[in-house]
């Protein structure tokens, strides 16, 4: 290629865009540090600081403190105060960074990009042998930050808004219902559930021991492990019959075989129950979903590098994609013998689609 041939003020422009995104994805691995070590939380409770009074209350050394804050000083996340050098975080930032129980938290998610940078080089290879790559491969990082980051929007969402949005859940769950979710991972929506509804007993299954493992000492430290478990299970593998209300957060475009997932899942629901679909908020076709869904680039890099390879490393591998849309998974719901499926509720992250036998 000649650059004669080039537009140089759309290449500039360009390259402008594409050093937005390096001082990013470089600024993504300076938020995972400040997490870690409490930067945020300590300027997000304190006043004004310096450098040398955030390394004190942090017990961290002070030149690397300096040099932290002027990176988040550059990027714009804390304001530097040249006339005493003392920098802070405002409150709108320490409300999306310093805290996971705030109802606008994203830090969790950022270890989710370390996670993933540290996979490169396996999902590279994964593109030249078409192989995938299981959930359990992925660095741990992934579990932890897939835990907090979507707790977020359970939190804000799910015993709020969208179990009332599903027929006769709500009901059901208030006098004691049986409830299986699949593709537990943590936890972390089983036991928003379990404490909203007292009266409910609750299992989860998933395939990766470690996962499973955390989620019960997350039962027994909230108190719930007398009406919540957690077992190893495949997705088409559990034997509770009878069941009102089977869930899949965020989990069924992950399964290599939905359909026979959906079917086991029809299969163990009582005549009259409920299976629910969680999922990321995705149109029916890429324009769309591109122009119009918040996030979407993140979404489909965690779709490439965790979604898609988890699928296709078992039997089926239908990899429908973590932005599949309502329409991909209607129809894999119509496959299974669902007979009504319906979208019940939405925000700008997820889409809850309800099915029934
Ligand atoms: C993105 S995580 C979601 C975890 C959890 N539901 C949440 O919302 O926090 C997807 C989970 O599906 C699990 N999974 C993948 N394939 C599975 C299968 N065939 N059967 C059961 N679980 C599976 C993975 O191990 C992983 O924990």
């Amino acid at each position: 290629m000649t650059t004669a041939t080039l537009d140089l003020e759309k290449v500039g422009a360009f390259a402008q865009r594409i050093s937005g995104m390096l001082d990013g994805g470089a600024t993504t691995a300076m938020m995972v540090v400040g997490d870690r070590i409490g930067l945020y939380a300590v300027l997000a409770a304190g006043g004004p600081l310096t450098s040398a009074q955030l390394a004190a209350e942090t017990g961290t050394a002070e030149r690397y403190v300096r040099e932290w804050l002027a990176q988040q000083a550059a990027v714009g996340i804390v304001h530097h105060h040249p006339e005493d050098g003392t920098f802070t975080l405002p409150p709108e930032h320490a409300a999306v960074l310093a805290a996971d129980d705030s109802p606008a938290s994203m830090i969790g998610a950022a270890p989710l990009v370390s996670g993933m940078h540290r996979r490169t080089d396996e999902l590279a290879e994964a593109f030249r042998s078409g192989t995938g790559i299981p959930w359990a491969d992925q660095d741990p990082t992934v579990f932890e930050s897939t835990e907090r980051f979507f707790s977020v929007g359970y939190r804000n969402s799910l015993v709020s808004e969208w179990i009332p949005a599903l027929t006769g859940v709500h009901e059901k769950l208030s006098a004691g219902a049986r409830v299986v979710d699949v593709g537990c991972g943590h936890g972390a929506p089983v036991l928003l559930m379990a404490q909203a509804y007292p009266a409910s007993q609750f299992v989860g299954y998933d395939v990766h021991r470690a996962s499973v493992e955390t989620a019960t000492r997350r039962a027994v430290d909230a108190g719930l492990s007398d009406r919540v478990r957690f077992e190893v299970g495949h997705c088409h593998g559990y034997p509770e019959r009878d069941v009102d209300v089977v869930t899949f957060f965020d989990a069924f475009h992950d399964l290599g075989d939905p359909v026979g997932a959906a079917a086991h899942a029809r299969q163990s629901l009582a005549a009259d129950g409920t299976l629910v679909l969680v999922e990321p908020r995705a149109a029916d076709d890429l324009a769309t979903t591109i122009g119009t869904v918040p996030m979407a680039a993140f979404g489909f890099a965690a779709s490439t590098f965790l979604c898609t390879p988890n699928s296709l490393s078992q039997p089926v591998g239908r990899a429908l994609g973590a932005l599949s849309g309502e329409a991909a998974l209607r129809e894999v719901l119509t496959e299974a013998g669902f007979s009504s499926v319906r979208r019940a509720a939405e925000n700008d992250v997820n889409m809850v689609i309800e099915a029934r036998p």
